[in-house]
């Protein structure tokens, strides 16, 4: 059965591409007013494909982007059901002048699609799609119950996620929840993502003037706002990339040995960090190795700085105010409340006379996680992804988060399954985003013989 539906996938490549294609043009954008029609076009295509394909689905109101949710439930109550996850908003595409091909009109060139969401996330959510639709399409039938939950606020962090978890927990009852947003070390050398991180998000505004002033008139008997900002920002962290807040690292989950053994076996270090950021050197917590950093220790960065005039030409005010937007990412058990708290207590305690602060927190928050990496499930996922990629895939900590995997965890309290299909290199939440044909061609197939392992 599971060759009769992967030689169906085969022979419906173009097919499957075309509407891979088709989901990839829509400008599904959650963070952007602009786009809020968008994003339920979004909704409602992938709810008729879904349905097109043998599905029973539908479109569920969230109080914020709707979530799509479609299922299949005649495998029978002897085999598990397999609860899929993705999202369907994609992070803006500004700056478009950095892009080579327009980003909602996917292209393929030297073997990549180039389109913003085509490793995060369609093309990943949309391989599982293809691997039910090959079953259904070539046998009439699934070999375990099948759930599909495929949302819109990922990329702002879920704020209604939270509670549309915990309002809809019996439809949502699963055995196991399979989430594949995130990228393999190579494509022949799969990897289970065992941690996530976490994250709080918010927005600094100083002020310390009624409006923008004459540079000449009033420079030197007034506080600047950006100076302000800056000494605030360059007290946040030390020289060599540590958090300098008192209490911040208080609660980080301590790794064992054996995990740190086993985090420096993974074939990712310095040579990819430079390659893929084209940073000229390495710089973090001299403490810890790549792979720590990466997805085992918290950070605190600046997102954006803005203040007074950035327009061509010079303009000689002293600005009214100056912003920042900080992100802090969390590893197990920093709670995103505390360290909100503790992060806006220091900013209020550092600034300098003359100016107000303001630290406004955007979102909930969401905690690292760390996922059961011996649940039968994750053996499942482990399998077909060796027979797919050719290698037993490594268990590895990711840096990025997936703010409704807690709530998965918290609410349906079964186990999680984190097994991405693109690349490190993707260029994802950048210009020029891409999927490798062959990433995509693989993970259609890594999604029906996961569907196969997990049959009772
Ligand atoms: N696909 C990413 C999460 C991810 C990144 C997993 C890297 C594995 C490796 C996801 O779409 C994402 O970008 N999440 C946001 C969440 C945030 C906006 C709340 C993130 O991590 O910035
Ligand atoms: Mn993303």
């Amino acid at each position: 059965m599971l060759d009769k539906a992967l030689a169906y996938a085969r022979a419906h490549r173009a097919e499957y591409l075309e509407d891979f294609f088709k989901h990839l043009s829509f400008p599904s954008v959650s963070a952007q007013p602009a786009h809020t029609a968008d994003i339920r076009a979004t909704a409602e295509w992938l709810q008729e494909h879904l349905q097109q394909i043998g599905l029973s689905a539908r479109i569920m109101e969230t109080g914020g982007h709707p979530v799509v949710y479609a299922e299949w439930l005649m495998a029978g109550a002897d085999q598990p059901t397999i609860l899929i996850y993705g999202h369907y908003d994609v992070q803006p595409p500004e700056p478009f002048e950095l892009w080579q091909s327009e980003p909602f009109k996917a292209e393929i060139r030297d073997g990549y699609i180039y389109a913003r969401g085509s490793n995060d996330n369609k093309g990943q959510h949309f391989a599982h799609i293809k691997a039910i639709q090959s079953y259904l399409a070539a046998i009439g039938s699934l070999p375990v119950n099948i759930k599909l939950l495929i949302e819109g606020e990922e990329e702002i962090g879920g704020p209604s996620l939270s509670a549309f978890v915990e309002e809809h927990q019996l439809l949502l009852d699963c055995d196991a929840i399979m989430v594949s947003d995130g990228a393999l070390l190579t494509l022949t050398q799969p990897s289970l993502t065992y941690g996530l991180r976490g994250l709080t998000k918010m927005e600094v505004t100083v002020k310390s003037l009624a409006k923008d002033v004459h540079s000449g008139s009033y420079g030197g008997n007034v506080q600047n706002p950006a100076v302000a900002l800056a000494q605030i920002i360059a007290k946040l962290k030390d020289e060599q990339g540590r958090v300098a807040i008192p209490g911040y690292y208080d609660d980080v989950r301590v790794m064992s040995a054996e995990e740190r053994a086993a985090l420096a076996q993974i074939p990712y270090g310095e040579r990819e960090v430079l390659a893929e950021t084209g940073a000229s050197q390495l710089f973090g917590d001299p403490d810890y190795a790549v792979n720590e950093r990466k997805g085992a220790r918290p950070t605190l960065e600046i997102n954006g700085m803005w203040s007074g005039y950035t327009g061509p030409g010079s303009k000689t005010i002293i600005p009214a105010t100056a912003h920042c937007k900080i992100t802090c990412r969390l590893v197990p058990h920093m709670s995103p409340q505390k360290i909100h708290a503790m992060v806006s207590d220091y900013i209020k305690q550092v600034t300098p006379p003359g100016c107000t602060v303001e630290v406004e927190q955007y979102s909930e928050g969401a905690p690292g996680v760390l996922v059961d990496r011996d649940s039968p499930y994750v053996a499942a996922a482990s399998r077909a992804a060796e027979a797919t990629y050719g290698n037993p895939p490594i268990f590895e900590i990711e840096g990025g988060s997936i703010p409704v995997v807690g709530d998965f965890q918290r609410v349906l309290k079964k186990p999680v399954i984190l097994l991405g299909f693109g690349l490190n290199d993707d260029n994802v939440h950048s210009p020029n985003e891409r999927y490798a044909v062959e990433c995509w061609d693989k993970a259609i197939e890594a999604g029906l013989r996961f569907l196969a392992e997990c049959a009772a």
